[in-house]
């Protein structure tokens, strides 16, 4: 039988940090054995927000395609490649643009948030919910992996597509997000990772780097010094222990934090090694992959040529269903 297809798609910010690895990336990585995989550095959305800020660009779609190939994307399973590589995203959102009522557009909550608070007023962002269901509908996509935030935008994708199919006959499946279990990965300061706080950690900080960054994170406020009573439930580098460090040794940091015996310094210093180790193996593929962009930008192309093969068949029957040549 054939293989289900999965999208999934990423805004091309550049070093990828924990947050995102933890959160997608390792999902990607155990999905790709049983799927027809299609994996989108998502550069036109991007433009919604940086259409100013354009030079690091292409750089920062290196360096994430760089993380994807490290965390264990295998190229000969997954098509990598970047969205405006494969021109008929750029159609079909055209076509489906005059299907979609602009109220759906504009109660996308995305919108309404980031329209209200970044003073985003471009015609392309009122259409970002609509590029993504092109991105999604072009590979007739079953399933993409996504987190709670992006359930409206997959909503959305299948009401265009029921739209479609009612209107001029069937070609989209429906497709269904495939909610991934994220484990909560707090940044220095404690709150949720994310480049937008700059409190990550990036795949690609070296050992020292890491280690100086834990030596700054936000710890139980109570706990002052070594003696002081600490409380695991509430400190972001125990939720970091329990993602990194070898479950049989979190009873003992919840012991010893609590009874004061384990000093926060100590403790940061053993989750800098238990991060390092983990990381250790990715960034070591990271590093030839940096001293080999030739072979990055090869898989980029490989993985457009593949994506182009299945956007153009879907176009075909788009084109066919809609009466155009
Ligand atoms: N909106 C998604 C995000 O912010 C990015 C994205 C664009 C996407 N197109 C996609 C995600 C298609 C999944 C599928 O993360």
């Amino acid at each position: 039988m054939a293989k289900k297809v999965i999208l999934s798609g990423m805004q091309p910010t550049g070093r990828l940090h924990l947050g995102n690895f933890e959160g997608a990336l390792a999902n990607w990585v155990a999905l790709q054995n049983d799927y027809d995989m299609y994996c989108c550095i998502v550069d036109w959305h991007s433009l919604t927000e940086r259409y100013k800020d354009l030079a690091s660009l292409d750089d920062d779609i290196v360096q994430m395609a760089i993380d994807y190939l490290a965390a264990g994307l295998d190229p000969h399973k997954v098509a990598i490649f970047i969205q405006s590589q494969v021109k008929e995203h750029a159609e079909l959102h055209l076509l489906l643009s005059m299907i979609t009522p602009t109220p759906w557009l504009e109660r996308v909550p995305s919108y309404k948030e980031k329209s209200e608070k970044l003073g985003l007023d471009s015609y392309g962002f009122l259409g970002y919910g609509l590029l993504q269901a092109a991105d999604i509908l072009i590979y007739r996509a079953d399933f993409v992996p996504v987190g709670k935030d992006q359930l409206p935008h997959i909503e959305l994708s299948r009401e265009i597509a029921r739209r479609f199919n009612g209107l001029y006959g069937e070609v989209f499946p429906e497709p269904q997000a495939k909610l991934t279990k994220v484990p909560e990965v707090p940044g220095i300061d404690g709150n949720k990772m994310s480049k937008s706080y700059s409190n990550e950690i990036a795949i690609a900080d070296t050992p020292e780097v890491t280690a100086d960054k834990l030596k700054k994170m936000f710890t139980d406020p109570e706990k002052l010094r070594k003696g002081d009573p600490g409380r695991p439930e509430i400190c972001p580098v125990f939720t970091l222990h329990k993602i990194y460090t070898p479950h049989e040794q979190l009873a003992e940091i919840d012991r010893d934090c609590r009874s004061g015996e384990l000093g926060c310094v100590a403790d940061k210093k053993h989750l800098a090694e238990s991060i390092n180790k983990a990381l250790d193996p990715i960034r070591q593929k990271r590093r030839e992959l940096e001293a080999n962009l030739g072979y990055v930008n090869d898989v980029l192309a490989e993985g457009a040529k593949r994506a182009r093969a299945r956007a153009q068949e879907t176009m075909a029957m788009v084109r066919e269903k809609m009466h155009l040549r």
